[in-house]
């Protein structure tokens, strides 16, 4: 079998890895081993012109260093003040600078030169996310033709939002030079072809080939997983449990999300105030646990929704607490996986309410947490790519407070028997689509290329 090469941004090389893509590839490199390229997290005055390999079992780590600027440019700017705002819907969060397309062209060309000479004829490559989408046009300019995959991991933007981008024609001159496109729901498949259809050159040929702006490739939808197995054994394991129940002597309900202006963390405190003003009988009965590490800082839209968060917990916590109740905690930092694991598996209510999301993982974790004989009920987003394989969750409409406080009110009162039919079908799907699946199914796909 030939090698395996991912390339991604984020390259994790401390513990405790948050956000979906580090946590699936992590899983999906341990099972087939290999090479995982990706960003040292080092900013640095003169960064070097090699990899740095990082050794170890079961595959390979190699971390490229990023100049102060181009960080700013490829990172900061046009990957997540441009790309990311436009494919969660949110053209109005967009700062469009020049010299930031500019970097982060720049750093992609800057990647391929550090890879190329490390790439053996025979590697299959597969590429992650949306700060890389030319990745695959910079190596076929330094003459690359092994296989390259591209996978999404989150949402393709509709046409309006692609006809948002400084230079909408472009994205589909970088994509075509991919042999696959991967992309995590339905939903992002379509968006993606009727944004080709208006603003590049898109034709179809048999089944799931394309051509695009010129060249035949491939595209289709592999829904990603976790690894569902060492999940399950992880929170069966997890200690804190009974811990956590004297602690609070409430049920609770638990979100767990990178504090990210997608996730919806406003919209859902908001029905949690609604819930306590329309359901005086569940005081004391609910607490609400928001773990929600801090992400990109230096973007002013990631400062304005942490203040925005911290500001209505404590206005809801002022309104409803009692000296032995408060109804709402909010942490900011990472949390052991073994202890998010086991955290899970005590909430009654999993929320996971995005307002846009590639999948969301955490609606699989939660789910692949629960003690089976006695689970817990997720409440899950219309907007989730999730959504398209969850619908035995309570499925919700982020922007709509008032549905989401009667979900949580029906989640609390919803029978055993209800919620372990539910948790039966929803655990079924994270069992059998576990991350494994999701790769071996996107590795065939790309071998079927050649
Ligand atoms: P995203 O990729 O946008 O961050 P996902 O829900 O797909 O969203 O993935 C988030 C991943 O990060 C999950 O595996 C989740 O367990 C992990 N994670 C989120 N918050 C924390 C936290 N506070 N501590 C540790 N892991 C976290
Ligand atoms: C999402 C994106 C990833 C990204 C992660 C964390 O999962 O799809 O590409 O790595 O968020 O964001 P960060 O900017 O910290 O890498």
């Amino acid at each position: 079998m030939s090698r395996l090469v991912v390339i991604s941004n984020r390259l994790p090389l401390g513990d405790n890895p948050s956000g979906g893509l580090v946590v699936a590839l992590d899983d999906a490199l341990r099972s087939s081993g290999g090479l995982w390229i990706g960003f040292s997290g080092e900013t640095v005055a003169q960064p070097s012109d090699t990899l740095t390999f990082h050794d170890g079992a079961p595959f390979q780590r190699a971390s490229f260093d990023l100049a102060d600027a181009d960080h700013d440019a490829y990172y900061l700017g046009f990957s997540n003040s441009v790309l990311w705002p436009l494919c969660h819907g949110r053209a109005d969060l967009t700062d469009i600078v020049p010299d930031h397309a500019n970097g982060y062209r720049r750093v992609n060309a800057r990647i391929a030169r550090l890879m190329v000479e490390h790439l053996r004829p025979d590697d299959r490559i597969w590429v992650h996310d949306y700060q890389l989408f030319p990745l695959a046009a910079e190596l076929r300019a330094l003459g690359v033709r092994n296989p390259i995959g591209h996978f999404l991991h989150i949402p393709f933007p509709g046409p309006a939002d692609c006809a948002a981008m400084p230079n909408p024609h472009e994205l589909f001159e970088w994509l075509s030079q991919y042999d696959l496109l991967g992309f995590q729901a339905q939903r992002d498949l379509s968006n993606f072809t009727e944004s080709a259809r208006q603003l590049a050159e898109i034709e179809h040929l048999d089944g799931n080939r394309i051509r695009l702006c010129g060249r035949m490739l491939r595209r289709d939808v592999f829904p990603i997983g976790i690894d569902t197995a060492s999940f399950i054994a992880e929170a069966r394991n997890a200690q804190e449990e009974d811990r956590m129940r004297t602690l609070t002597g409430a049920q609770m309900m638990i979100g767990v999300d990178r504090l990210d202006y997608s996730k919806g963390i406003p919209q859902r405190f908001r029905a949690f105030q609604l819930l306590l003003e329309n359901h005086p009988e569940l005081h004391e009965r609910i607490a609400f646990l928001q773990i929600a590490p801090p992400t990109r800082e230096a973007v002013e839209a990631y400062r304005d929704i942490r203040e925005e968060t911290e500001h209505l917990a404590g206005r809801i916590n002022g309104q409803f607490a009692t000296v032995n109740w408060t109804p709402i905690r909010f942490i900011h930092r990472p949390i052991p996986r073994h202890v998010l694991a086991g955290l899970y598996r005590q909430a009654r209510i999993g929320l996971v309410t995005p307002l846009a999301d590639g999948m969301n993982l955490v609606a699989k974790e939660y789910v692949a947490a629960q003690d089976v004989s006695d689970p817990g009920v997720l409440i899950l987003s219309r907007f989730a790519g999730a959504a398209e394989t969850m619908g035995e969750a309570l499925i919700v409409n982020p922007h709509d407070p008032w549905e989401m406080s009667e979900a949580m009110a029906r989640a609390m009162c919803m029978t055993a028997n209800e919620r372990r039919q539910r948790h039966s079908i929803l655990l079924r799907g994270v069992v059998e689509q576990d991350v494994s699946w999701w790769s071996a199914g996107y590795l065939d796909a790309l071998a079927m290329t050649q």
